[in-house]
């Protein structure tokens, strides 16, 4: 009787989630790291895609506010403050040269108060997928899609616009690219700001399981606000390397007794700037507690400290969630901060969780419901799992193997669905590589890969272990995913 309740009871649920959505449909990695692009002999980070016939390659960076997707115009740097501008843009996008272009002024702009002028446009964009090093990319083709020409600004067009009306995500979802309207973020570091190696990752339709670890957090977006994703921060904490009990909280007035007493303030996710901008008691108890001081380095007004620090700052949420940005990201070689100086009586302006939060932080977006999932990211995965993110349901981080798992296994189809299989995702995992391997591979580039994935895991297992929290900057610009060692 009580097995009839739960059959049924699991029909009813699997008859509702699979009504609208197909779950089966593979998601598309797009990987974020440093490469050419078109029109400037420069590497630029952001998300491999291109845009028009032939195919323009650009380094574009994802936005959570912004709806259209953009690239500077050929015009754009004329007169641009934009810092080094003809090399900053993520490529130059030369209309003129695609067959495939469209111009349409009858489109409406999804986005207000943008931070540059530009043109609608229809256009075909290439996502590329690029996992292995000595394989080529494969690419997704996203025909007649909405993407903004910008002609003037200030600021790096080259976005890609993932907002709550994101044409790119609407556009993959109707022409039935992915399963819904989800997607996946982890931002990286391996540009300068940060300082740091480990690149990003994007997934359309789904999350790369091999990206975060420990428990997921969910959160309702604000549908309200041009950033939807806010958090609530209550407490922030400083603790020295060296001495893990020196815990002293940015909110306590006992230790900072000049302060008026902080409150819970929500804060919004973006990855427009790269410093967190903080309430303004707060930021003058960091500025008082670390020996903080004005500086402007990097343009955006990030504290830089008198003295070294080795310790972290933990941002903790209203639900428990624990963020900690780590020693080497508090404070750089030359002790600048990933925190913004904050004027008095500023407090009215939103307050921001930013690019250095999100290095840490793995966001997973379901638009079909309005709610997001955080979680630790795992800074140097080895292992790209990508996995399908149906509406509704909740991220499952992949459990790493045990040494013997993979070397006991041989075949990439074993290896995947035997370690996955454990968690229970196998299927979409096994869907996701068939599918994937049918689109995008001809069978004697498949035969190679196949050969060329097994020794590469293989190779794969050894660093799974033992990885350091923190790459140093690479040695050479070599335009690879993975390094062989
Ligand atoms: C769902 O997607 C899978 C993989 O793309 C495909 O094989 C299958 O035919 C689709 N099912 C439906 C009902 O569209
Ligand atoms: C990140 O990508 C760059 C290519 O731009 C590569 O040189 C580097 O090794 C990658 N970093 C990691 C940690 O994989
Ligand atoms: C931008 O500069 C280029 C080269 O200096 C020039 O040919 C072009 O006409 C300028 N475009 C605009 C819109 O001023
Ligand atoms: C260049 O930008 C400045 C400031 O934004 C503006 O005043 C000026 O008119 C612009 N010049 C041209 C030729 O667009
Ligand atoms: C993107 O669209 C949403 C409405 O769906 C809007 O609230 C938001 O302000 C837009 N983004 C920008 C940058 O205008
Ligand atoms: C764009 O990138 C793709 C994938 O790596 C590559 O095949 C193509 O040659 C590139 N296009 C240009 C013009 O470099
Ligand atoms: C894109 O637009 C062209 C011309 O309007 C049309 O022929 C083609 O079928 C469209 N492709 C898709 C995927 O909608
Ligand atoms: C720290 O920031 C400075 C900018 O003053 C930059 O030159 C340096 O490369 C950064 N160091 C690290 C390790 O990120
Ligand atoms: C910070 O402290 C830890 C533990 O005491 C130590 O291992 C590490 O080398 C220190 N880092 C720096 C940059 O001094
Ligand atoms: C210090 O704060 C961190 C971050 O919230 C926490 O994990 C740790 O347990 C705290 N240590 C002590 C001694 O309270
Ligand atoms: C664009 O402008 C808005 C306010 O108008 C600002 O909040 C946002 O940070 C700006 N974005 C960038 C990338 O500068």
């Amino acid at each position: 009787m009580a097995s009839t309740v739960l059959y049924i009871a699991a029909t009813v649920l699997l008859a509702q989630s699979t009504v609208a959505f197909n779950c089966s449909t593979p998601p598309i990695y797009v990987d974020i790291h440093k490469r050419a692009v078109h029109n400037s002999p420069i590497f630029q980070y952001g998300s491999f895609i291109g845009v028009g016939t032939p195919a323009q390659n650009h380094s574009l960076w994802p936005s959570l506010s912004q709806n259209h997707t953009s690239f500077a115009g050929k015009d754009y740097c004329n007169n641009s403050t934009l810092k080094d501008c003809a090399d900053a843009t993520g490529g130059t996008f030369i209309t003129s040269e695609s067959t495939s272009f469209t111009g349409n002024d009858k489109l409406q702009s999804l986005d207000s108060g943008s931070n540059f002028t530009g043109a609608l446009a229809q256009d075909t964009l290439h996502l590329y997928t690029h996992y292995f090093e000595t394989d080529g990319a494969s690419q997704t083709l996203l025909e007649n899609s909405t993407v903004e020409v910008a002609s003037h600004g200030n600021i790096n067009p080259g976005i890609v616009g993932m907002g709550l009306s994101s044409t790119v995500l609407q556009d993959l979802a109707a022409q039935g690219l992915i399963a819904a309207r989800t997607y996946s973020l982890y931002i990286g570091q391996g540009f300068d700001r940060a300082g740091g190696a480990v690149n990003g990752s994007n997934t359309f339709g789904g999350y790369d399981s091999g990206r975060f670890q420990g428990d997921v957090h969910r959160y309702a977006m604000t549908t309200s606000d041009r950033n939807p994703l806010s958090v609530k921060v209550k407490d922030i904490i400083i603790t020295n390397t060296a001495d893990p009990s020196s815990n002293v909280s940015l909110f306590d007035t006992s230790k900072f007794p000049s302060s008026s007493a902080p409150t819970a303030f929500d804060a919004q996710l973006t990855t427009d700037q790269y410093p967190l901008s903080l309430p303004y008691q707060i930021t003058q108890n960091f500025i008082s507690h670390l020996g903080a001081q004005p500086d402007n380095t990097w343009g955006d007004n990030s504290l830089k400290l008198k003295n070294a620090f080795n310790g972290t700052l933990s941002i903790v949420l209203d639900d428990g969630f624990t963020v900690t940005i780590p020693p080497e990201v508090l404070m750089n070689a030359s002790n600048i901060t990933p925190i913004q100086d904050r004027p008095k009586d500023s407090d009215d302006a939103p307050f921001y969780l930013s690019t250095a939060f999100l290095s840490q932080v793995y966001v997973m977006m379901d638009f079909e419901s309005f709610s997001f999932y955080l979680a630790e990211a795992v800074q140097k995965n080895n292992a790209v799992m990508p996995i399908t993110f149906c509406p509704k349901a909740t991220p499952v981080a992949y459990v790493r193997p045990k040494q013997s798992a993979w070397v006991s296994q041989g075949l990439i189809g074993a290896v995947i669905g035997g370690v996955l299989g454990g968690i229970g995702i196998a299927i979409t995992a096994y869907c996701f590589w068939v599918g994937w391997a049918r689109k995008h591979a001809n069978r004697r580039q498949e035969r190679e890969l196949e050969a060329g994935q097994r020794r590469k895991l293989r190779s794969l297992q050894m660093e799974v272990e033992d990885v350091p929290e923190f790459d140093p900057p690479p040695k050479s610009a070599t335009p690879f995913f993975w390094k062989k060692r």
